[in-house]
């Protein structure tokens, strides 16, 4: 008897099971899970799993998908179907199917819900578990990665959100020396007080920014002045203007940081210029 996979309310073959592309835990890991280990078809620690996927739900804003005693059948059903005494069964809850965007859609969605169900050989496990294992150590870098450009968009995901609900477009990441790395969904830009130009340098943990480097040359060649330099909240809001670069935000003015206004608190003349030379060049360069 083939696996069974349960998805979104219905047990389909493993094989057949699929979910949307544009569901949010596909496309921004928008999305938690747990595993629970199965002896003798029941699901250990199930009080500790359940507790732990409440909170992580809840720390994310998404709801339950269904009741706890709704969820245990469901789960319950699935090793059932599976025919599995011993192994383990996975649960994921994404946010749900939404057109693609980091802040969480302001219509509440229904969270999609998938389970899989694994045999394990406990006879192979015991013979394991006589020898031992060993392990390598590798330096603290969960999260430490942002040159890849990964769907691992989570912490995007919430910062956005932060933003959206402060009444902002963007979030800027601050590092731990209290300077701006990047933002959410773009990189981060001011004409400082002195009338430069300035952006993190790409040896930050930041994407390295396709727009920002067209941009770089662009600058180049208008002989303005430039360094790739990090830069305070504090300057940014002193600084006679600011901008995002990205390939959904182009060349994009940014008139407030914390609320608080930069320059005149309307678009600056060289972010306004730029955004024009970036899009022209853009185009004419577009295959
Ligand atoms: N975001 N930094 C981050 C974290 C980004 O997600 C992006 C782009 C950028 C700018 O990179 P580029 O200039 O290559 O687009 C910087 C895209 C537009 C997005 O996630 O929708």
């Amino acid at each position: 008897m083939g696996r069974i996979a349960y998805v979104n309310g219905r047990f389909v073959p493993h094989s057949e099971a699929v979910v949307h592309i544009e569901d949010r835990g596909y496309q921004l890991a928008d999305a938690v899970y747990e595993v629970w280990a199965l002896f003798d078809g029941k699901l250990a620690d199930a009080e500790g799993h359940f507790a732990r996927l409440e909170r992580s739900l809840g720390e994310l804003s998404i709801p339950m998908p269904m009741t706890r005693v709704a969820l245990t059948l469901v789960l319950k059903e699935a090793v059932r179907r599976n025919r599995v005494r011993e192994g383990s069964i996975y649960l994921q809850v994404s946010r749900g199917v939404a057109p693609r965007q980091h802040a969480y859609p302001s219509d509440p969605l229904r969270p999609a819900v998938i389970m899989t169900v694994s045999r394990v050989d406990r006879v192979a496990d015991e013979l394991r578990a006589a020898k031992g294992v060993s392990v390598l150590t590798v330096p603290e870098n969960r999260w430490g990665r942002a040159d890849i450009k990964t769907v691992g968009l989570l912490p995007n995901a919430m910062a956005k959100q932060k933003a959206k609900e402060a009444g902002a477009m963007e979030a800027w990441f601050v590092d731990d020396l209290g300077f701006v790395t990047e933002g959410a969904s773009s990189n981060a830009w001011i004409v400082d007080s002195d009338g430069r130009l300035r952006t993190r340098d790409t040896n930050a943990n930041i994407l390295r920014g396709i727009t920002r480097h067209t941009l770089l040359k662009i600058i180049g060649r208008e002989d303005l002045p430039v360094d790739e330099r990090p830069f305070t909240p504090a300057e940014a809001i002193a600084a006679k203007e600011a901008f995002i670069t990205g390939a959904g935000s182009l060349v994009l003015p940014v008139i407030a940081v914390d609320g608080k206004p930069v320059g005149e608190g309307s678009p600056g003349p060289v972010a306004t210029r730029l955004r024009r030379l970036y899009i022209e060049q853009a185009k004419a360069a577009a295959i």
